[in-house]
């Protein structure tokens, strides 16, 4: 959600910044705003809507400088229009601030300033950063030398001390113009080292064409940046070491491939994902899973599992409560991240809390994780982004291999999150020593997933075709049983989020409790499944539905002899893990229907990619 990149080197910053901010949009923005430091002063041109149109708005060939920082703005808090878009400049105009995330306390310091005689022409809250960075440049006892860089650094910490909330602040000062100052907290941040150069960025896919070498900033860091440096301190202004990552993605695997979009791209590189999440953990004589390091002790006194996640990883999430369930006869329950937090959940230290982000920066989520912390849980993030902020708050993290996922959409680190969970379950079961026989079978099963994707992906014309037939409609319902119900939840979400189709999912058999009043005549039903045991009893619930009139769009790894619409045969799998594939055709209806309706099928309207704001 919202973007920050930013440059400071001796080649000129508006190309790379472009390229940038070009590189955020999948995260979700309104507008977008660039800031150069220039012979005569920071110069920073902003316009609302798409960052073509910024690179377009007069003036801005002018920008010639060498430092520069750039913003696209998801708005908070004033609407989506130029005044409000980011860089925003203290009165003086000696700083420009970009940033990500929401100031809580800005009313109060608002009117701190204002009784300070500052004047505010924008809504954000934003607009109190600048102003009082320049409120501590001119009146603080600061001690530090005037002519030391550390003065406007010591003015930047005075000021965020002040702050409530979170942010990621990228801040440029013409009396410094060869410096540039980030800090975060709680809201997403990266710098990449280069040669004679250095870049900010609120993650690096933004940058990756230009560098491989990051830093991961922690909440309360600054970072103080020249072309040829880059000096960590606390809020201190104590200096901190940090270490420096190499990131092996190479920018190539942020690209189209020649895919029309990025969803399609993602949904094809499945195959891919999953077996890299696979890895090499299943090991001859145990699972292993990065660090995860847990005793037979520890998982014993556990009587109870948090599964918390929003959106897509929170339906993988329910995969997950299957796994955990049937293999480690732990109890475990699925909570959405925004509701867990305000529900005073019972956690303590015979609890486990799991947390899945496939960005690793969604707010809610960090958010219970905290919580959970703090209540004296474990805790395991899941994530697909390496040094993302939850991997630094939680116990333990293990990674989905997915590689970056662009399309707002999620698909493949659906896919790869079930596949994790299914292994961290195999691992639980190994180290209770539960149902050895299963573990075996299942590991098997997991391995062989690929090629099923595979399999499934090699005839997408029937599922294209129907989406052609169903594209008009108004709503569409997703139904399922057990296992297939989690998937009848994110089949209806894609679903939702590309086409803007109303849709409802329910337990198949929940149907007939009230929904099938809204059955009516040509209304398509989406029905999975893959449990034969359950299948008489689906069946019936499709049947219920066909003699009101719906059409019918069924996946199945089931031989069935029914004259229904549409049949989807997909391969065998164990139950537990058969949401990895049976989602698969329900990624691709949700993206034909969209295309059929000429839609942005990767960024969606009024949606972000990451969530970084509660
Ligand atoms: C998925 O298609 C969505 N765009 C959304 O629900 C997403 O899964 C959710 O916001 C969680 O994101 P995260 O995995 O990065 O935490
Ligand atoms: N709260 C700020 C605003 O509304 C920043 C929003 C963002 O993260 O883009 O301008």
């Amino acid at each position: 959600m919202c973007g920050i990149v930013g440059y400071i080197g001796e080649k000129q910053a508006k190309p790379i910044l472009n390229e940038g901010l070009l590189r955020l949009e999948y995260r979700g923005y309104d507008s977008a705003g660039i800031a150069t430091i220039e012979k005569d002063g920071i110069k920073n041109i902003k316009n609302k809507g798409r960052v073509n149109a910024l690179f377009e708005v007069n003036g801005i060939d002018a920008l010639q400088g060498t430092v520069g920082i750039a913003h696209t703005r998801w708005a908070t808090h004033g609407k989506p229009c130029s005044v409000n878009s980011h860089p925003h400049m203290d009165n003086s105009k000696t700083f420009a601030v970009v940033h990500n995330g929401i100031i809580e306390n800005y009313a109060d310091l608002r009117d701190f300033l204002k009784s300070r005689h500052y004047e505010f022409f924008s809504e954000t809250d934003t607009e109190v950063i600048p102003n009082l960075i320049h409120y501590y440049y001119n009146h603080s006892d600061n001690t530090t030398s005037s002519t030391s860089e550390k003065k406007f650094l010591q003015a930047v910490t005075d000021a965020c001390k002040m702050l409530k909330g979170s942010y990621a602040i990228a801040v440029l000062c013409s009396d410094y113009p060869d410096n540039m100052i980030v800090v975060r907290q709680d809201s997403p941040l990266v710098i990449g080292k280069g040669n004679k150069e250095n870049y900010i960025s609120s993650d690096i896919p933004a940058i990756l064409p230009f560098t491989k070498e990051f830093y991961f900033l922690n909440d309360k860091e600054f970072a103080l940046l020249t072309k040829e440096s880059i000096m960590f301190y606390d809020e201190n202004l104590q200096t901190i070491q940090k270490k420096i990552h190499t990131i092996t993605w190479d920018s190539g695997s942020v690209e189209k491939d020649g895919y029309p979009d990025f969803m399609l791209k993602e949904i094809f590189e499945q195959p891919k994902s999953v077996k890299a999440t696979i890895g090499n953990k299943f090991q001859k004589s145990k699972t292993m899973i990065g660090d995860l390091n847990l005793s037979k002790a520890y998982l014993s006194s556990i009587n109870k599992i948090f599964i918390v996640a929003c959106g897509t990883a929170m339906h993988a999430g329910l995969a997950g409560k299957n796994l955990l369930e049937n293999l480690c006869q732990i109890p475990s329950e699925v909570d959405v991240a925004s509701e867990f937090r305000y529900r005073d959940p019972i956690i303590n230290n015979q609890t486990l809390c799991i947390f899945i982000s496939q960005s690793g920066e969604t707010a809610d989520t960090i958010a219970a994780l905290k919580l959970a912390k703090a209540k004296g849980s474990k805790t395991i993030a899941i994530s697909n982004v390496i040094g993302s902020s939850i991997t630094r708050e939680a116990d333990y993290t293990i990674y989905t291999y997915a590689g970056p996922e662009i399309a707002v959409a999620s698909t493949k680190a659906y896919t790869s999150q079930i596949t994790l969970l299914a292994i961290l379950a195999i691992y639980f079961a190994e180290i209770l020593e539960i149902h050895q026989d299963k573990i075996e079978e299942l590991k098997t099963d997991i391995q062989l997933l690929p090629k099923k994707i595979e399999t499934i992906l090699k005839n997408t014309s029937q599922i294209e075709n129907f989406a052609k037939k169903i594209h008009k409609e108004k709503d569409i319902f997703f139904i399922g049983r057990g296992i297939d119900e989690t998937v009848a939840l994110e089949g209806s979400l894609k679903l939702k989020e590309i086409s803007y189709i109303h849709s409802e999912a329910y337990p198949s058999g929940e149907l007939k409790h009230g929904p099938i009043a809204l059955v009516e005549n040509g209304i398509t039903v989406v029905s999975i499944m893959t449990n034969r045991l359950l299948l008489e009893k689906s069946i019936s619930n499709v049947q219920e539905v066909v003699t009101r009139g719906a059409k019918t769009f069924i996946i199945t790894n089931q031989d069935m002899n029914y004259d229904f619409d549409e049949v989807i045969m997909i391969p065998k799998t164990n139950t537990l893990i058969s949401p990895i594939l049976s989602v698969i055709p329900l990624q691709l209806l949700a993206y034909y229907i969209a295309k059929e309706k000429n839609l942005d099928v990767d960024k969606p309207r009024n949606l972000a990619k990451s969530v970084t704001v509660e």
